[in-house]
């Protein structure tokens, strides 16, 4: 899994992420969407609202709700996934909607909810970190408010060592597998599982990578959301032309 060069079986090192492609806005019909390619995983998000509640008995008369749902597509996997929801898109969908609600500023729309969908195209471990990395994009391409925008990234072990950001092979060899997902103006913490075991010290080790890695990552969701909103000199003055019916 990582030679004595420290080189790992597709060629990155210890502390290295895939590779990220990011693009904001991506869908006509939705408030906000994003997509991206993470290494292999492929992830598309999509968000709607805030809209007012249903059923009504579900609404919180002091804040909104922030309602995630993570798919995986039937054709994401080597072996065919059962369409529908199961117990491991239960669970990511719900702490997936935990560390959301601690950035959105919920008090803001009272019996509301902001429906989040996220669904995973294409999947080669860390699709969890992945869908809530691109739905925050599609989070603020909705203009919804928040105190920042959150950023997600695995650590685990593999041959005894600390590794950033497993692929399919690491995660099926490895002996831990840890994704976290942090608030990147204060570190706070929003989003933590563990699968396996690791020690005290390759822990704080591999969160410390990891926290690192989401600072570059949030990087590029700003960039993402850059790129989305930017308008250039050129395109400023041809609308002016068009304003003044030039
Ligand atoms: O994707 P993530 O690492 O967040 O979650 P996981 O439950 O640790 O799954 C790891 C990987 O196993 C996924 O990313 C998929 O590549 C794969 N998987 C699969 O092949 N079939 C499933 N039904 C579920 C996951």
């Amino acid at each position: 899994m990582v030679n004595d060069k420290g080189i790992r079986v597709d060629g990155r090192r210890v502390d290295e992420l895939r590779p990220i492609k990011l693009e904001a806005g991506v869908l006509n019909r939705a408030d906000g969407s994003a997509y991206i390619e993470w290494g292999e995983n492929k992830v598309l998000a999509a968000v709607y609202g805030p809209r007012e509640a249903h059923p009504r008995h579900r609404q919180d008369p002091a804040r909104a709700l922030v309602q995630c749902r993570y798919n995986m597509a039937p054709f994401s996997v080597s072996d065919r996934k059962r369409p529908g929801p199961d117990r491991r898109s239960v669970e990511i969908s719900k702490v997936i909607s935990e560390a959301f609600s601690h950035v959105v500023l919920r008090e803001q729309f009272p019996r509301a909810t902001v429906d989040v969908f996220m669904e995973v195209l294409q999947a080669n471990a860390g699709t969890r970190c992945t869908a809530l990395t691109v739905a925050a994009v599609a989070l603020a391409d909705a203009g919804i408010p928040m105190r920042d925008i959150i950023s997600s990234c695995a650590f685990g072990k593999a041959d005894g060592q600390v590794i950033l950001d497993l692929n399919k092979e690491e995660d099926n060899e490895g002996e831990a597998d840890v994704p976290i997902a942090i608030v990147p103006r204060t570190n706070e913490v929003v989003l933590m599982q563990m699968d396996g075991h690791i020690t005290k010290e390759e822990f704080d080790s591999g969160l410390k990578m990891a926290v690192d890695a989401c600072h570059r990552i949030n990087e590029m969701q700003r960039d993402a959301l850059r790129r989305r909103y930017s308008v250039t000199t050129d395109t400023r003055e041809a609308v002016k032309a068009i304003s003044e019916g030039v």
